[in-house]
């Protein structure tokens, strides 16, 4: 279902929605509010149901002086709290008190708060044709806010969608058949190498993760073009790891089930693609989705293996685990070297430090460049989908020199391996002057309100888009 937003018009009316801020609150002046007489004050969250003539009318807090992600998350934790009783009916959302941002952000939340995972139908209301009604915005501006909030939700549930499922609903034949039916739909160029033709390229760093795989590999390149002449072009490349067993250097198996979040950057750069496409966005994105897993086997790579990477530096690889930023490597120097791009943005659930040093709040950052750190933070306390920068000294560099090849793909401390990790992709951009790369390991994969165990938050996405639309 798509939600779909009209304006006055003669509709009976069976329920409404009435968010108010404590300050709308104290100044609102119908009826009703003298009867509630202090029963309800518009807290942060707070609910109240009016039984009306002919609709049921919810009352819905936002606490004192809301941002608008702050909005955005009331009306989403509104929808899914009371997903078993809203109706399938005519909604009147009152809108009066509110700026356009602000109108965006309640039904961006009341639309993302549909989620589910799996389907299970418990939002009947929201698959069927589900309306709402605004009076105080005009014909015009309503077309072009439902467009912009269908977009961007579309996005971010395909993000999560992908990455919820489970590793045998994922395989490389799966989202290769999901990445070509986008393709036919948002008309994007599609190129895809398999293992025979990223050997003749000598996707090296790519193909030593895939070596032990028993799936084809799929290094992917989406291109979407807009129809703005001189358009900037904005590549990305997304950590698209299926599933994360760490290889020969194998992993616990305690919690071993959530690396098949490890494709948290590519579902990221796949849900903007997505939004930025049906939004018809006047930018050039250019996506390389190196996707492979990184499997146990008798022909898997092994820890001394010295491997040549597409910019034909070597690495002598010393954990198999630290395979993210080996698929990195060569998805950043092929997208560097074969496009001409304004930015180059990498996104990837790459280290458990990061994780260990922001927990779930937010992202770690690394960037060359001052004006696209300002932009990145900029979008993220936007969104809420937030970033912080860490440094990319030359002095982390010594931390992965190798004896026997360029780099190595640890460190040789036990500490820093997020910085480490960005330090090292740094030497795959190819001088690239406007690169960031985006650590998500903490945020892409969490506690969320639709899962009792950990699920995809869709991070990324509006972050992204909100970055887009700015740049
Ligand atoms: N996919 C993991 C990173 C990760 C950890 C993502 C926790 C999400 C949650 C990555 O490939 C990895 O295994 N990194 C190792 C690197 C180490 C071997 C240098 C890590 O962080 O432990
Ligand atoms: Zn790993
Ligand atoms: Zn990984």
């Amino acid at each position: 279902m798509k939600i779909n937003l009209t304006g006055n018009s003669s509709n009976i009316i069976g329920q409404k929605f009435s968010f108010f801020t404590a300050e709308s609150w104290l100044q609102e002046k119908d009826d009703f509010k003298e009867k509630l007489n202090g029963l309800f004050v518009a807290k942060k969250d707070e609910t109240f149901i009016l039984l009306e003539e002919n609709s049921v009318h919810y009352l819905i807090g936002l606490g004192s002086k809301p941002q608008n992600f702050e909005v955005q998350a009331c009306a989403e934790k509104f929808t899914y709290d009371f997903r078993k009783k809203i109706k399938a009916t005519t909604t009147l959302l009152n809108s009066e008190n509110f700026n356009s941002d602000q109108i965006e952000s309640l039904v961006k939340g009341l639309y993302l708060g549909t989620y589910e995972y799996p389907f299970k139908g418990e939002h009947p209301v929201f698959h069927s044709d589900f309306s709402l009604q605004l009076n105080s915005v005009s014909e015009e501006n309503l077309k072009q806010l439902e467009m912009k909030v269908v977009a961007i939700c579309e996005g971010q549930f395909a993000c999560m969608e992908w990455l919820n499922k489970p590793q045998n609903f994922k395989r490389v034949p799966h989202i290769s058949e999901f990445l070509d039916e986008i393709s036919e739909k948002y008309n994007l160029k599609k190129t895809v190498f398999d293992r025979k033709k990223s050997e003749d390229l000598g996707l090296g760093a790519f193909l030593s993760v895939n070596q032990g795989s028993s799936q084809e590999a799929a290094f992917t390149i989406l291109e979407y073009q807009s129809n703005i002449e001189n358009a900037k072009t904005i590549g990305l490349v997304g950590k698209c790891i299926l599933f994360d067993t760490g290889g020969i250097s194998i992993k616990g198996s305690e919690n071993l089930h959530y690396m098949k979040s490890d494709m948290g950057g590519a579902t990221a750069v796949i849900g903007t693609l997505i939004a930025a496409a049906e939004m018809k966005l006047p930018v050039n994105i250019i996506a390389i989705l190196p996707i492979t897993d990184n499997a146990i086997s008798n022909t898997a790579y092994i820890p001394s293996d010295v491997i040549t990477a597409y910019n034909r530096k070597t690495i002598e690889v010393l954990n198999t685990d630290a395979e993210g930023r080996m698929t990195l490597a060569d998805g950043l120097s092929y997208l560097a070297k074969n496009y001409k791009t304004d930015v180059l943005i990498d996104l990837a659930t790459l280290t458990g430090s990061s994780v260990r040093m922001f927990g779930y709040t937010c992202g770690a950052y690394f960037s060359n460049n001052d004006s696209l750190k300002k932009l990145l933070e900029q979008s993220g306390d936007e969104t809420n989908q937030r970033l912080w920068n860490l440094p990319l000294w030359d002095i982390w560099k010594e931390d992965f020199t190798s004896d026997v090849a360029d780099f190595k793909n640890i460190s040789s401390k036990p500490f820093g391996d997020c910085i480490v990790a960005g330090k090292f992709l740094e030497q795959f951009i190819m001088d690239h002057p406007n690169w960031a790369h985006l650590d998500i390991a903490g945020v892409a994969f969490g506690n969320v309100r639709y899962m009792k165990e950990k699920g995809a938050t869709g991070y990324g996405v509006q972050l992204l888009i909100d970055f887009l639309e700015n740049f």
